[in-house]
């Protein structure tokens, strides 16, 4: 069942390379320079036209739409706004027919991501569901869709099919882009052959395991942990702290570095651990100077790094180098660690990381 790891998160895990290419094959064929999303195509032309695209959904699945938000306004020039499902649908929503809302959900059956698509819905909205499990209840309310394909997520902390929906959302803001000419032709080429190379960037972060286990180690009785990130990498801040929070029990919090100065850089001293998720993009420099404040008031840095950073090892106590990739494809690579991280600080706590207390699987109540 396992396959030989000792929980189904770790498997899960050590999967992603597998379950990401999963997900792009007979969609992405990146010699053709080719892309196929069967499932949105009756509204392909409907999505392309769309003047602003609404992104509904909860816990991880949120975070990567976020991601998406980046993505969709980069390459396709439409607004996003990516929204709580629970906090979106117990307001009055401004919903125009023909704005399309894009719903996601590994297990398909989050009973306020389904509640708010059904409302959507009955507004006029072309909602549109990204799931993992097929035949979902959110999957059939869907006017159509994209699966990830990620296979059975047993653990009940998300991490294959935060992978997967983050490739679905490259391809979907692709796509789009491509359609609406808001991308380039070559562009958009490089990109394909930037995401076809996502499977063994993420295999290579797997061997990073071991590093991430010995400063585990180091920091698994910390009582709080911040998480920063600018840019594309900030979601992948809220979701290391999440993975963190919910498996280890341990405080955590992830924030837009810059956000830092606004509050919680109070929090910092010799015995908070802050993780920085500070790979080489266009804000690189901007969360140096981030690393340097957090240093200053003696702060422990745990930092994830682009593979030959030459700078922030002279800072940073502790760093964990990643593959580079595209800025956009970067939390794809960049939460492996994290999620790691969490894994190990969690089974060293005598922690049950498959089961968690308090939580479910699919959250079915409201
Ligand atoms: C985090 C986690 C939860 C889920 C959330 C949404 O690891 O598992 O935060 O992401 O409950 O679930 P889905 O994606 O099934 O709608």
């Amino acid at each position: 069942e396992k396959g030989g790891f000792e929980h189904f998160m770790l498997k899960e895990i050590y999967e992603q390379d597998k379950t990401i290419r999963d997900c792009m094959r007979g969609r992405l064929n990146a010699l053709e320079g080719q892309l196929v999303l069967g499932g949105i195509h009756n509204y392909q032309q409907n999505i392309i036209n769309a003047e602003r695209i609404i992104i509904i959904a909860c816990g991880t699945s949120w975070h990567s739409g976020l991601v998406a938000e980046y993505m969709f306004e980069e390459f396709a020039r439409i607004p996003v706004e990516v929204e709580y499902a629970s906090e979106f649908r117990y307001r009055n929503p401004v919903i125009k027919e023909g704005d399309v809302v894009i719903a996601i959900s590994q297990s398909g059956e989050t009973a306020d991501t389904l509640a708010a698509m059904e409302m959507a819905k009955e507004r006029g909205a072309i909602v549109l569901g990204i799931c993992n499990v097929v035949g979902s209840s959110i999957a059939r309310v869907s006017h159509e869709g994209v699966y990830t394909h990620a296979g059975p997520e047993i653990g009940v902390a998300s991490t294959k099919a935060f992978t997967a929906q983050l490739i679905v959302l490259a391809m979907i803001a692709l796509k789009l882009g491509r359609r609406r000419g808001t991308i380039t032709e070559g562009r958009f080429r490089e990109l394909l052959i930037e995401l076809d190379q996502i499977p063994e960037k993420v295999k290579k972060s797997l061997d990073l395991d071991e590093q991430t286990k010995e400063i585990s180690a180091v920091f698994k009785d910390a009582k709080n942990f911040l998480y920063l990130g600018r840019g594309y990498n900030f979601p992948v801040a809220l979701e290391g702290a999440l993975k963190l929070k919910e498996i280890s029990y341990i405080h955590a919090e992830g924030y837009p570095a810059a956000e830092m100065k606004h509050g919680p850089i109070a929090l910092i001293d010799e015995d908070m651990p802050v993780v920085f998720i500070a790979t080489r993009d266009s804000s690189y420099d901007k969360v140096v100077s981030n690393i340097q404040e957090v240093k200053a008031r003696k702060g422990k840095v745990i930092a994830i790094v682009s593979e030959g950073d030459s700078l922030i090892p002279g800072i940073a106590d502790y760093v964990i180098e990643v593959p580079h990739t595209f800025e956009g494809f970067m939390p794809l690579v960049s939460v492996i660690p994290l999620q790691l991280l969490s894994y190990h600080i969690a089974v060293m706590r005598g922690c049950n990381v498959d089961q968690p207390r308090n939580l479910a699987k699919s959250v079915t109540v409201e």
